[in-house]
């Protein structure tokens, strides 16, 4: 039985319970993080940190812990497990409290965090990419916020697995925003482009690196509004996340997206993806934060 943690303590996971008046139980009134670990270490988990500490006060949660503990506890839980790649769920409800939906008064936040192995994304995935289909972005708009209230999301995503897509990409006011739970990127004359920051998605670890990535190699990229009418004509689509990294969509309601294949950026992308785990590794993650 896996090791997770909870409150304090490590333990078996199935030894780990909640309170059913939990607020993450019942309100889903709490944030998370998904981080990366490439061979037992957490990666960018400065970045993540920071974006923890964004949703709690987006939320209004005061933060259990400062960022060395942060860096102990999930530290600790790397080491509990064996698989060199994992993927950190760390999740922080505002507690357990009579139900009602004002904010309950001293109540201790929940925190918990698990583990699970990490897996590469298929052979035949890098090959022939994934389809996806647009739908209504019939979420809120406190997107920025990493907050476990994740049912349209869920919704969201089924409907692309229903229809034999990988993912949704979403579509607000006539502009997509990102996937039901990645980034978006598209590829149009050798630029990449990607939505800008703002209340209606998730500022990714992913999607900053990538960008980071392109400027430090001199790839064009350029934060910009993707109409629909533009992703459907784009060279490239991408999506990216901490646990799929950079997915090439390569079907898009049913047409083909750059003559089905992954395109010759991705290629590109991926492969500086791959080099800056590589070195990040290597420095012990230390330099690069
Ligand atoms: N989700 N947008 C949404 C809505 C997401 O849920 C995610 C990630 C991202 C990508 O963010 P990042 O690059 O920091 O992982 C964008 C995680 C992986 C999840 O919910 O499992």
């Amino acid at each position: 039985m896996s090791t997770v943690y909870l409150n304090g303590e490590f333990l078996p996971a199935d030894q780990a319970m909640i309170s059913p008046l939990d607020r993450g139980f019942v309100f889903g009134d709490g944030v998370y993080e998904v981080i990366p670990v490439y061979g037992r270490q957490l990666f960018r988990l400065g970045e993540h940190l920071r974006r923890l500490d964004a949703s709690l006060s987006g939320v209004r949660i005061d933060s259990p812990h400062e960022e060395r503990e942060w860096t102990h506890i999930l530290g600790d839980l790397v080491a509990r497990h064996e698989a060199p790649d994992q993927s950190i769920y760390l999740q922080i409800t505002r507690g357990v409290a009579r139900r009602d939906h004002a904010f309950p008064r001293a109540t201790r936040p929940t925190v918990f965090a698990m583990s699970s192995p990490l897996s590469p994304v298929s052979d035949e995935v890098r090959r022939n990419g994934v389809a996806a289909i647009t739908l209504a972005d019939t979420r809120w708009e406190y997107c920025h916020l990493k907050t476990i209230s994740l049912l349209p999301n869920i919704l969201l995503r089924q409907e692309a697995l229903d229809r034999g897509a990988a993912e949704a990409i979403l579509i607000r006011n006539g502009e997509i925003t990102e996937g039901a739970a990645s980034n978006l990127f598209i590829v149009r004359d050798d630029v990449v482009m990607t939505p800008p920051k703002g209340p209606r998605l998730l500022p990714g670890i992913t999607r900053d690196l990538v960008m980071e990535l392109a400027a430090a190699h001199g790839i064009a990229q350029r934060e910009t509004a993707i109409t629909p009418a533009e992703l459907a004509r784009a060279d490239e689509i991408w999506l990216t996340s901490s646990t799929r990294e950079i997915l090439p969509v390569t079907r898009l309601d049913d047409a083909a997206i750059g003559g089905g294949r992954p395109g010759p950026m991705w290629t590109r992308m991926i492969a500086l993806y791959q080099e800056y785990k590589r070195e990040y590794h290597a420095d012990g993650g230390r330099a690069r934060g």
